[in-house]
């Protein structure tokens, strides 16, 4: 299942494993437990960098209007050499992680039904630990750079994905941020509680995936509130728009000050970013408590068992919002059915709305300009999708942008 994705492939592999645990009907040891919660985090960590730092930060340093040749990593390094490295710094860490655990970068195969494959050895377990504190300076640095940087798209938020939605995600029983277990919760864009304490087993009651002939991506909807206006959006900032809080000391201390500089509930997409790096300080925190847990190092990591339920739900948070994967077996064990809903196609309705949004801000006149363009990625890269799980593709992932006049025509076309 980590196949699935090149992208994802821990989280794929963590949402599957727990559908595989239902099927066994087990209880997985404590310490699997404790060492799949460490991979899921480390693998938010390094996503959520590649998304920050090697994918928008450019537009963030260098401006939407940048020249598109300079506009990458290598432009950062040019103009902020500081930043880029601490991109690269926080990706390396949570992919060293994975390697540690998993035996390999993409594609590890450790997490499996029943637990993990092979115990935390303390020689690993203290060379992770000697990283943390480090990192967690790294990721304070950053955080200190891009509140600065954020003043300066002052006139962008508003027009950047920002409008009421509904938010999904799974939460802790005391409402903190949860990445491996919980319940999920929708919150309105007020922020009010519409449904908590939802278990994935009844997924089918209130996720509704909507075919649309234009696209290969799924478009999912709250059931109740029906389709489209059952839109939600999941991932870093829903997760915190539906928290109490994060239960560790500096991603707390930093959500405050974001629910002081954005309100209780953040509607602009454009704060993903900010999101995401509170999200990668939580992560750290959360991975020096398990680690200072002496039974992470329990060689008993794994429960076995044969096939004792036909049907099995896994759900988890990935990097870009909540993963559910739901199987059918037969007698044999045999997947007969699946069904897997990425958080991509739940954040669908929202980025279409949101492309529409900049679209109508920005694109004036007849012509399609690079800085329209671009911020037309933009928002979508705020979301950080993940197509290659979410939808089918073959060879490059293409864009194309019509511009069509009032009468029907179209007055520019652009592709990429
Ligand atoms: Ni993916």
């Amino acid at each position: 299942m980590a196949r699935i994705c090149g992208i994802c492939p821990v989280s794929h592999l963590i949402t599957s494993a727990k559908a595989c645990d239902a099927l066994l009907a087990v209880r997985i040891p404590p310490a699997a437990e404790k060492l799949r919660r460490l991979i899921t985090l480390a693998q938010v960590v390094q996503s959520h960098a590649l998304s920050l730092f090697h994918l928008s930060s450019p537009d963030l340093l260098l401006g939407m209007d940048a020249d598109p040749t300079k506009s990458n990593l290598f432009g950062v390094l040019e103009v902020e050499p500081q930043l880029a490295r601490n991109g690269i710094a926080l990706r390396k860490f949570g992919q060293q992680i994975i390697e540690r655990l998993g035996g390999k970068r993409i594609h590890p195969a450790w997490v499996v039904p029943g637990g993990v494959s092979d115990p935390l050895s303390q020689q690993d377990r203290d060379a992770i630990l000697a990283e943390t504190p480090e990192t967690l300076k790294i990721t304070q640095r950053s955080m200190q750079w891009l509140k600065s940087v954020v003043e300066k798209f002052a006139n962008d938020v508003d027009s950047f994905g920002s409008f009421p939605s509904l938010f999904m995600g799974i939460v802790k029983e005391n409402g903190n941020l949860a990445f491996y277990d919980g319940k999920l919760c929708f919150v309105d864009a007020t922020g009010a509680t519409v449904a908590d304490g939802l278990e994935a087993d009844n997924y089918q009651k209130f996720l509704g995936e909507k075919v649309e002939p234009w696209s290969y991506l799924k478009s999912a909807y709250y059931i109740p509130k029906g389709f489209p206006d059952g839109m939600y959006r999941v991932g870093p900032l829903a997760r915190l728009n539906i928290a109490q809080s994060c239960g560790t000391p500096l991603a707390d201390a930093e959500l405050q000050a974001f629910r002081r500089a954005y309100g209780m509930t953040t509607l602009s997409s454009f704060h993903y970013h900010h999101a995401r790096l509170i999200e990668i300080l939580y992560c750290i925190e959360r991975m020096e408590e398990l680690l200072n847990d002496s039974e992470i190092l329990s060689t008993h990591v794994r429960a076995i068992a044969k096939p004792n339920a036909l049907e099995g739900i896994g759900i988890a948070e990935a990097p870009r919002g909540t993963l559910l994967h739901h199987y059918k077996i037969d007698e044999q064990g045999l997947i007969r059915w699946a069904n897997l809903i990425i958080a991509t196609g739940q954040n669908n309705l929202a980025m279409n709305k949101s492309v529409l949004q900049v679209a109508q801000q920005y694109i004036h006149g007849e012509k399609i300009t690079h800085g329209m363009l671009n911020r037309v990625e933009a928002v979508i890269r705020a979301y950080d999708p993940c197509l290659s799980c979410s939808t089918h593709a073959t060879g490059q992932m293409a864009l194309k942008v019509q511009l069509i006049g009032a009468d029907g025509s179209v007055l520019d076309e652009v592709a990429r």
